[in-house]
């Protein structure tokens, strides 16, 4: 993993998230819009918010590993940049005039579910809520009226999407040493637990979603894609490994150097 490729970006852009000015207009939008994209707003400051202290921990286990040197830094540095969004998200959910939350049940139970089994399990919790991200940032982009919100949404859309690559990364790593059926078994979990979240934010943020003339059903279906996308890149790689593998094999079993080998 080319992790300081990723300190580098990390670096760099978490600083533009600090220095990001919001226009100045107050908001506009009708009371009901408004209140109702507060509290949307406000549940994903809280997720946004957390310090990041479990997923350090787990990263110590992996810390020694040749293929991941120093992505104990760059997971430093994503936490911070998560912690600049929580900020980014509070300043939004200030001009909407809502209450920032200290407690809010899908996020208890996202927080519950990256502890229960080890990093890999983590890090699939926190793509999972990052892939939800990356459906209900492109909408608020597209479709919430309020410029504050728009240049929030659309710079968080694009870090995600950078956190989404940084994560597959990982990920790769990870589950290019498991065999092809244990790749698929951890293919259907991660959609399993996807489709389920997914469902639950829908309702969750229902008359957010309703603002923004999308219904529980399109947004579940937009998630779905983006999911969809997510996993397509990964197995592409995942496939071109076990291709470049295979080949090597061969190289080495009939003196002929061909994919890894050849690069030798
Ligand atoms: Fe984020
Ligand atoms: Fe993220």
């Amino acid at each position: 993993m080319n992790t300081q490729h990723w300190i580098h970006h990390f670096k760099a852009n978490t600083r533009l998230n600090h220095e990001l000015q919001l226009p100045e207009a107050p908001c506009s939008l009708p009371e009901a819009d408004r209140k109702a994209i507060a509290n949307s707003v406000a549940i994903f400051q809280l997720g946004e918010s957390g310090g990041g202290t479990r997923l350090r921990r787990y990263t110590r286990s992996i810390a020694s590993l040749e293929n991941l040197r120093g992505y104990r830094r760059a997971v430093d540095l994503f936490v911070a940049e998560e912690q600049s969004h929580a900020a980014l998200l509070a300043r939004t959910v200030t001009h909407l005039r809502g209450d920032l939350l200290q407690k809010q049940w899908t996020n208890s139970i996202f927080r519950w579910m990256r502890d229960l089994v080890n990093l890999e399990f983590n890090i699939q919790v926190l793509l999972t809520a990052e892939l939800i991200a990356e459906a209900y940032f492109g909408l608020l982009t597209l479709r919430c009226k309020d410029p504050v919100v728009q240049t929030v949404a659309k710079k968080l859309l694009r870090d995600e999407m950078g956190h989404l690559s940084f994560q597959r990364d990982f990920l790769f790593e990870r589950l290019k040493t498991l065999t092809p059926a244990t790749q698929r078994l951890w293919r259907w979990q991660f959609q399993f637990i996807h489709r389920i979240t997914a469902a639950v934010v829908a309702w969750d943020h229902r008359a957010c979603l309703h603002t923004l003339h999308i219904t529980p059903a399109d947004f579940r279906a937009r998630a779905a894609r983006c999911w969809e996308s997510f996993q397509t890149r990964l197995e592409r790689r995942l496939r071109e490994n076990q291709h470049q593998d295979a080949g090597v094999t061969r190289g080495c079993s009939d003196g002929a150097p061909t994919g890894k080998a050849a690069l030798l």
